[in-house]
């Protein structure tokens, strides 16, 4: 597949997702997707607390995340914190009340219909230390050398072009800035029809890359004592799911393999 096409792939369906995200998840071919559309309960087990999903505007946390990027790292008041992929703005919520309102949160999306949620779940908190920016996190549409902490939540592996990701990001943090993104990696290559499936592409599986490779592919782009620490496996799926990426994944895996060895949630950390 294109890289054009990739993005078109996963514009529209995020799009559908920020459209639907109160119906049931019946057709959401997304990261996390889970059956029963229990958004708190998918992050309560990816080290959300009761407290963060309760101080966020409701609707902002769609269920999309791998990890909390936000609880590994230390914000403090006043710094700059930018989001890549950023959704319906969880994560910068969480963020903006963290730096204060001497701080300031940017968040970044493709999506025209994610970013439009993103603002109309910022005027219901009332956020004026947040503003989202419809562009694509390998053209940021942000300075040089302006930000203090670049964090993501499993929005790295969606794109096809990692390398520029980075580039982007070491251009965009201060000297010293820090970088704490929760993403999706591999532990082995994919069995070809996973590869190839559209829906694991969506779905954050498709599109992951190998630990060692994406460590090469962070310090390439300048970023200093870069680590990778595994958090967890990927979820279970249900053999019996009829979830559209649930079924993709598990129908490309020969008998007696399990998506467990293949996909973990990683937490991703370095600095300029
Ligand atoms: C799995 S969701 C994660 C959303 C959010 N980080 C969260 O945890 O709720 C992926 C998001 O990344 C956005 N996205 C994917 N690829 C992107 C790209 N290349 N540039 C900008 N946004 C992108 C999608 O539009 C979608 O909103």
């Amino acid at each position: 597949m294109k890289d054009k096409n990739i993005k078109k792939l996963v514009r529209e369906s995020y799009g559908r997702i920020a459209k639907q995200y109160s119906n049931c998840c019946d057709n959401k071919t997304s990261c996390s997707c889970s059956e029963n559309n229990n958004f708190d309960e998918i992050s309560k087990s990816i080290e959300y607390t009761e407290k963060d999903i309760k101080e966020v505007p409701v609707g902002s946390n769609l269920g999309l995340g791998c990890g909390n990027p936000i609880a590994y790292t230390s914000l403090k008041e006043g710094e700059t914190v930018l989001d890549l992929g950023s959704g319906a703005g969880f994560d910068c919520f969480l963020a903006a009340n963290k730096v204060g309102v001497k701080g300031k949160v940017i968040g970044v999306d493709m999506t025209p219909e994610m970013l439009e949620k993103a603002r109309e779940n910022a005027l219901k908190g009332n956020y004026e230390n947040i503003e989202f920016r419809l562009g694509e996190i390998e053209n940021l549409p942000v300075g040089d050398n302006s930000v203090d902490v670049v964090i993501s939540n499993c929005v790295i592996n969606l794109s096809a072009d990692k390398q520029r990701v980075f580039r982007e990001v070491y251009r965009v943090l201060k000297p010293g800035g820090r970088i704490a993104i929760s993403d999706i990696a591999l532990l082995k290559s994919l069995p070809k029809r996973i590869q190839e499936s559209i829906e694991a592409y969506v779905g954050c599986v498709g599109g992951a890359v190998i630990i060692d490779k994406y460590k090469r592919i962070v310090e390439a782009s300048g970023l200093k004592d870069v680590r990778i620490t595994v958090k967890g496996s990927s979820e279970c799926i249900d053999p019996d799911t009829k979830d559209p990426l649930g079924r993709a994944i598990l129908d490309g895996l020969g008998e007696d393999e399990f998506l467990e060895g293949y996909v973990v949630s990683v937490y991703v950390d370095g600095h300029k």
